[in-house]
């Protein structure tokens, strides 16, 4: 089989804000899906670029007092640097501000002319004479037509929610100098885009290169039933001087708005890495034998999938394979908030946090579906020490330093199918990440961690080094271990490359194919085992939150930028008192009496479903030493049994037992909730053993 060619993109970051959490949606998303294409043996070439163009960057220029172009060079240097901090695996980084867009731009404006795609028409814009330019919807504020609400923004009516043109406006303000600003009249550019309706029909809805929620939306929106299509919208592609941006060449004085440029940037940043690099510029873009693939937020989606297509089409390059559209990042239930510090700079994590809890994070989150989801600060916490530190990294941490130095069985072990499992498994995660479910993927692959964990505790090579008669066994037991280990670091490479890349020098073999899950490593050296991740420290979190809420320097428009401005209080979790109030403290007991209650770690061994039991799972709890305890617990609706195998929890030991009509209940694992769906199995810090009290 020939090898996949790949050309990927993420959209590109205005040039006006910094890099923030949301975007690290995206980037590590295209990351992930990268690093995942080149392990499976893929050539495939990412490329990203900083969007330069356009009234914001002009007018911040300007209020700095110095050129664009030393603005863009600076932002360039920083975002570049924030991307690469987060291991985003970029070919190249580029500009719609270079040579290479400029000339691109040239051609495909050349070809629309051409086939007849653009017509002049007049528009009506509000000027500010004593800046000097025409204003952007978002600079204009003032009275509703219709409500009468006053101070609304230039495009739509906060208090009635209707629509209009910042012309429309009664008493209209300019944001930027305060003056009134006046209607002015200038011709601008137009692509009909109605002369694309019948290939834009056929192509969002037919080809599979859209997510099905995305072909609905733009049927809903704007291309309407195939029956009763509804004509799109001429779309405006010129501004008049002044204007940041490149002018175009047959109509002096008039400039191409940024969202003209901004998709040729992706082909301007190819065309820089194909001149470092000695290859074709028409191999990525003009070839059926190479594969483009967008990733973008849902906020973007039009351009994307309407005008950039058929902008593609009729200058001759080719179609986009996919369009892989995410949803919108919230951080503990909102928009990202200056005010309450999720406001959150890549750089203000990156200070604090390993940026593979956040590549981790993302991942387990991230589906291929449309929906916002959010980021808990709390979750993020448990899942990153759970998952990664706890069932992981944990695997090479209490086996590696006893075969340092002997290295790794000449043969592989007799392992009860384990390891055939785990790489039976390979081929479904790889379909996982292939279509960006990495929710999924990880799940699959936690699900392995949690068969591995157990076969170690079992086998207690800890206890094996003590008794110099069972070296080779306990070679055997680490060998087994390790190579569990290494299945699961292999997987994980497209989320955590460093560790991937630890694992390889631990272990003496380089990560560099999938495939490599299907053979066990054997007869290796086995290298002086260093950290790989440490745990999350809620503290830390905590500072970059004080950080972010502190830093509110004004950068302008960034999505869910929220300037509200409310005091916010001293807590920075901000969790709400609902919980508290719905279930008040209980009366106050004495040390002695909270002894009563013995409390346990305990591991879950087992965990099923209750045949005619709507509420409740069985588990077998494993206090160590051969002791078990067998509980009923009411949380099937929260809970697959096979997630919670393995898992470390806290069980009421000491518990009168209880015969249930399912059988006997010998104990009750704690956990936070008010039931339903809506419980949560506490668990230990990593470190906790199974029989220790918890007090
Ligand atoms: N410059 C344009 C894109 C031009 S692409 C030819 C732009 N820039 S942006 O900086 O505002 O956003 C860049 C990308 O980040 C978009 O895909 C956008 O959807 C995504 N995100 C911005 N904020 C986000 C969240 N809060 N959550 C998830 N993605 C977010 O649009
Ligand atoms: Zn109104």
């Amino acid at each position: 089989m020939s090898q996949r060619r790949l050309l990927v993109t993420s959209a590109l970051p205005y040039v006006n804000a910094d890099i923030h959490l949301g975007y690290m949606v995206e980037a590590i998303q295209t990351d992930i899906w990268v690093r995942f294409q080149r392990l499976r043996g893929a050539l495939c070439v990412y490329v990203c670029a900083d969007d330069t163009h356009g009234t914001a960057t002009m007018i911040r220029a300007r209020r700095e007092g110095r050129t664009e172009e030393e603005l863009i060079a600076e932002v360039h240097v920083a975002h570049e640097a924030d991307l690469r901090d987060f291991d985003i695996s970029l070919d190249n980084f580029g500009s719609t501000h270079s040579a290479e867009c400029r000339s691109l731009c040239g051609e495909i404006w050349s070809r629309i002319r051409e086939v007849g795609l653009v017509k002049s028409d007049r528009v009506r814009q509000l000027y500010d004479a004593e800046e000097g330019i025409f204003l952007a919807d978002r600079f204009v504020r003032g009275t509703c037509p219709k409500c009468g609400a006053q101070d609304q923004p230039g495009d739509n009516c906060s208090k009635c929610g209707c629509t209009y043109s910042p012309a429309e406006l009664v008493d209209p303000r300019s944001t930027l100098s305060g003056t009134v600003p006046e209607p002015r009249d200038a011709d601008h550019l137009f692509i009909e885009l109605e002369q694309f309706h019948e290939f834009l029909e056929n192509w969002t809805q037919g080809s599979g290169a859209l997510q099905d929620e995305t072909a609905n939306y733009l049927r809903g929106h704007f291309l309407g039933p195939p029956d009763q299509p509804e004509p799109l919208r001429d779309w405006d592609v010129s501004r008049p001087a002044p204007y940041f941006g490149f002018e175009i060449p047959d109509a002096p004085g008039n400039y191409w708005y940024v969202w003209f440029d901004a998709p040729i940037g992706y082909m301007a940043s190819t065309q820089q890495w194909c001149d470092k690099h000695g290859e074709n510029f028409d191999d990525w873009w003009r070839s059926d034998d190479c594969e483009i693939h967008h990733f973008i937020g849902k906020d973007i989606t039009y351009f994307h999938t309407l005008f950039w297509p058929g902008m593609l089409s009729a200058a001759g390059f080719t179609l986009p394979a996919k369009v892989h559209v995410h949803g919108f990042l919230t951080i503990d239930g909102e928009k990202m908030s200056k005010s309450k510090g999720t406001y959150v700079k890549a750089r203000a994590y990156l200070n604090h946090l390993n940026p593979a809890y956040l590549r981790y994070y993302y991942a387990s989150k991230l589906s291929n579906r449309i929906d916002d989801f959010d980021l808990s600060l709390n979750e993020f916490v448990t899942k990153v020490n759970t998952d990664l530190v706890g069932k992981f990294v944990n695997l090479a941490s209490r086996s590696a330093k006893f075969v340092a130095e002997i290295g790794l069985s000449a043969v592989y072990p007799e392992d009860g199918g384990l390891f055939a499992a785990a790489a039976a498994t390979g081929d479904e995660i790889a379909e996982a990440y292939e279509s960006c479910d990495t929710g999924r993927a990880m799940r699959l692959i936690m699900a392995l961690a949690d068969r591995a964990n157990p076969f170690v505790e079992e086998n207690k090579p800890w206890e094996l080094r003590k008794d110099s008669e069972r070296l080779s066994e306990l070679q055997d037991v680490c060998t087994i271990a390790l190579n569990l280990f290494r299945q699961l670091a292999i997987y994980l490479a497209p989320v955590l490359p460093r560790v991937a890349e630890q694992t390889g020098e631990l272990l003496n073999s380089p990560i560099t194919h999938w495939d490599q899950a299907k053979v066990p490593l054997t007869g290796t050296p086995v290298a002086k085992f260093r950290h790989m991740l440490k745990r999350v420290e809620e503290k830390d979190v905590r500072t970059m939150i004080e950080e972010s809420r502190e830093d509110t320097g004004d950068q302008g428009r960034g999505e869910g930028d929220d300037c509200r401005g409310e005091t916010g209080d001293a807590d920075p979790w901000n969790d709400s008192g609902d919980a508290l109030a719905a279930e008040p403290l209980a009366p106050e007991c004495n040390f002695d009496e909270f002894l009563k209650v013995d409390l346990r770690v305990a591991r879950v061994v087992a965990a099923e479903h209750v045949s005619g039991a709507r509420k409740l799972l069985k588990l077998r709890l494993s206090l160590g030493g051969g002791q078990y305890r067998q509980v009923f617990a009411g949380i099937k609706a929260a809970y697959e049994p096979d997630e919670l195998v393995g898992r470390l929890v806290v069980c009421v030991a000491n518990l009168t037992p209880r015969q249930m009509k399912f059988g006997l209940s010998e104990g009750m694992v704690v956990a936070s909730g008010p039931g339903g769906s809506e419980v949560f199995v506490l668990s230990p810090d990593e470190g906790a053993v199974p029989g220790q009290r918890v007090h």
